[in-house]
C-alpha cells in the first residue's frame, strides 16, 4: 500500500509524462469530462456546493485498465466550462487500498462529505468491501474519516456505491448489491447523524431475470413519485432491448421508508445508445434533477479503443435535465448547453436529401412535421440514425469497434419522430429524441477528416435543420 502523498506525486508525474500525447488525439474531446490521462469511469459525488458544480469521477492515472481507482475532480460556475481540481481520493488507507469506488456527495454542516466504497484485496485474495465516509471545508481537500458500513449479512462483497440522501430529518443510504444466492439487489440503511447506520433490508430487488450485480444505485423523488435507477450485470437481451453488456435502466414506484421497500413497476432502459452506464443524480440551486452518466460500458470493447494509444480513455456525458412524463424519464440536455453555440452553420428545408460538411464539434435540430414516413441521418460516413414510420423504429448503426461490422441499437416510437437534438464532440454523439423521450448516447471514431452530414427524408411535410458550431 502506498501512502497518499506518493500516489498523489506519481499520479501527477503520470499525468505529465502523457499530457501532451493525449491532448494531440484528434479524438480528444472538446466539451466533455475526459480524464487528463489516463482511464475515467463513473460519475461521483456530484453536487452543486455554496454554488459551484462539483464532479468526482473514477480515475486510473497510471494506465488505460481498471485497478485501483482514486477520485479525479472537476468543478464549474456553469455546466458549459470545467476545471480540472487536484486528487480527491487516494486508495492509500487499509480500507480502501484497492480502490475509492464510487460514491455520492451530500452537504452537511458546512461541510462537503462523501460516502464512497472502499475496495479491498485481502491477503487471500478475497474482496472486502467498507463504505467509507471523507469530508472537506472546500470541496477540493478532503479528510477520510474511515468506514461507516461494514458488510452486512445476506450479501458477498459485491456491495459497493452508497448514494446518501435525507428525507424527513433522517438521512438515508442505497448500496449496490449482490445476494448470496447470486442476485442483484439494493440494500438499504438509515442513520439519525450519517455515523450509525441501520441497515433495514433490500429496497428493491432481487427480480427474476434482473441480474446477478445491481451496480450505482440513485434514488431521488420527482414528480411526488420515487424513481430508483441502477445498472444490472447480467441481464439478458430480449430483441431491441438489454443489448449492451450491462444496461442501466429504472424502475418507479413508492417507497415505503418506514418498512424500507419500494414498490415499483418494471424496469426500463435509460439511454438507447452502445455506451452508457452507471449514472448519478443530484438537484443544482435552481431545483433541477440533473444527471451525468458515464460514456462507457465495462467488459464491452474497451481495449478496442483507439485513444488508448494516447494514453486515455472514455469521458462522461452531458449533464441532463430528468423530467417524468407519464410514467417515463425524459432526458433534456441542460439549456446551458446554448452557452457553447459558438456560430450558427446553416438553416435548411430539407425536401428529399441534403448534405453538407460540419464542424467536428457542432450541434443539429430536426424539426419535422407530423407526416415524415422515413428519416435518415448519416454523421461522418460512420453512424446512421434511421426512423421508418411503417414499424415506429428508430435505429442507430455503427461499425463494431473490433470487427469493423456494421452492429445497431433500436427503439420504438410510437408518436413518430418530431424533434431530434444531437450533440457531436470529436468522437461521441449525445442524440435526444422528441425533447428527450429517448436518448441515444454513443462513441464514434469516424475518420477524423471526415466533416460530411448527409440527411435523407420521405414523407409530405417539409424538415427543418440547423446546425451550429460549438466551442470546444
Ligand atoms: C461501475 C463500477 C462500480 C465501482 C466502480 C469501480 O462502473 O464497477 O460498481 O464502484 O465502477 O471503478
Amino acid at each position: 500500500m502506498m501512502n497518499d502523498k506518493d500516489l498523489r506525486q506519481q499520479a501527477y508525474q503520470a499525468v505529465e509524462k502523457s499530457l501532451e500525447t493525449a491532448q494531440e488525439d484528434t479524438y480528444r474531446q472538446g466539451f466533455h469530462m475526459t480524464p487528463p490521462v489516463g482511464l475515467l469511469n463513473d460519475p461521483n459525488g456530484w453536487i452543486q456546493w455554496r454554488g459551484k458544480y462539483h464532479m468526482y469521477f473514477q480515475w486510473m492515472p497510471f494506465h488505460t485498465g481498471h485497478g485501483a481507482k482514486l477520485w479525479g475532480h472537476y468543478s464549474s460556475d456553469n455546466l458549459v466550462e470545467w476545471k480540472l481540481e487536484p486528487i480527491a481520493l487516494t486508495p492509500s488507507d487499509w480500507f480502501d487500498k484497492n480502490g475509492c469506488y464510487s460514491g455520492s456527495a451530500i452537504d452537511h454542516n458546512e461541510k462537503l462529505k462523501v460516502f464512497y466504497t472502499g475496495n479491498v484485496r485481502n491477503g487471500k485474495g478475497d474482496r472486502e468491501t467498507y463504505q467509507c465516509l471523507a469530508e472537506s471545508d472546500n470541496g477540493i481537500d478532503f479528510v477520510k474519516k474511515g468506514v461507516r458500513v461494514e458488510l452486512p449479512e445476506g450479501y458477498t462483497a459485491h456491495f459497493r456505491d452508497p448514494k446518501v440522501w435525507n428525507y424527513d430529518d433522517k438521512w438515508y443510504m442505497v448500496v449496490g448489491a449482490q445476494t448470496l444466492d447470486k442476485e442483484g439487489t439494493v440494500a438499504f440503511f438509515e442513520s439519525e447523524d450519517l455515523q450509525e447506520w441501520t441497515h433495514k433490508g433490500n429496497l428493491a430487488g432481487p427480480v427474476n431475470g434482473l441480474g446477478y450485480m445491481w451496480e450505482c444505485p440513485d434514488t431521488f423523488q420527482l414528480d411526488q413519485q420515487d424513481v430508483l435507477i441502477f445498472s444490472p450485470q447480467g441481464v439478458k437481451a430480449q430483441g431491441i432491448d438489454f443489448n449492451n453488456q450491462y444496461q442501466t435502466g429504472y424502475v418507479i414506484g413508492k417507497i415505503d421508508y418506514e418498512n424500507g421497500k419500494m414498490e415499483h413497476g418494471s424496469f426500463t432502459e435509460l439511454d438507447r445508445g452502445f455506451e452508457f452506464y452507471a449514472p448519478q443524480s443530484m438537484v443544482d440551486e435552481k431545483g433541477r434533477r440533473l444527471l451525468v452518466g458515464w460514456m462507457g460500458v465495462p467488459d464491452q470493447g474497451e481495449e478496442h479503443h483507439p485513444t488508448i494509444k494516447h494514453h486515455w480513455i472514455h469521458n462522461l456525458t452531458l449533464p441532463r435535465e430528468l423530467r417524468l412524463e407519464q410514467g417515463k424519464l425524459y432526458q433534456l440536455p441542460v439549456e446551458e448547453m446554448k452557452q457553447l453555440r459558438l456560430k450558427q452553420l446553416f438553416e435548411h428545408e430539407v425536401e428529399a436529401e441534403f448534405s453538407q460538411s460540419i464542424a467536428r464539434t457542432s450541434e443539429l435540430v430536426i424539426e419535422t412535421g407530423d407526416s415524415l414516413d422515413h428519416l435518415e441521418l448519416k454523421l461522418f460516413d460512420f453512424l446512421t440514425l434511421s426512423y421508418s414510420k411503417a414499424d415506429g423504429y428508430v435505429t442507430l448503426e455503427r461499425p463494431n469497434l473490433a470487427s469493423g461490422e456494421p452492429e445497431s441499437r433500436s427503439c420504438r416510437l410510437i408518436e413518430g419522430i418530431k424533434y431530434v437534438q444531437v450533440f457531436i464532440d470529436r468522437s461521441s454523439v449525445e442524440i435526444f429524441i422528441n425533447k428527450g423521450k429517448e436518448v441515444f448516447t454513443t462513441r464514434m471514431f469516424a475518420d477524423p477528416e471526415e466533416r460530411l452530414l448527409k440527411v435523407k427524408q420521405k414523407g409530405n411535410e417539409q424538415l427543418k435543420l440547423t446546425a451550429w458550431e460549438l466551442k470546444d
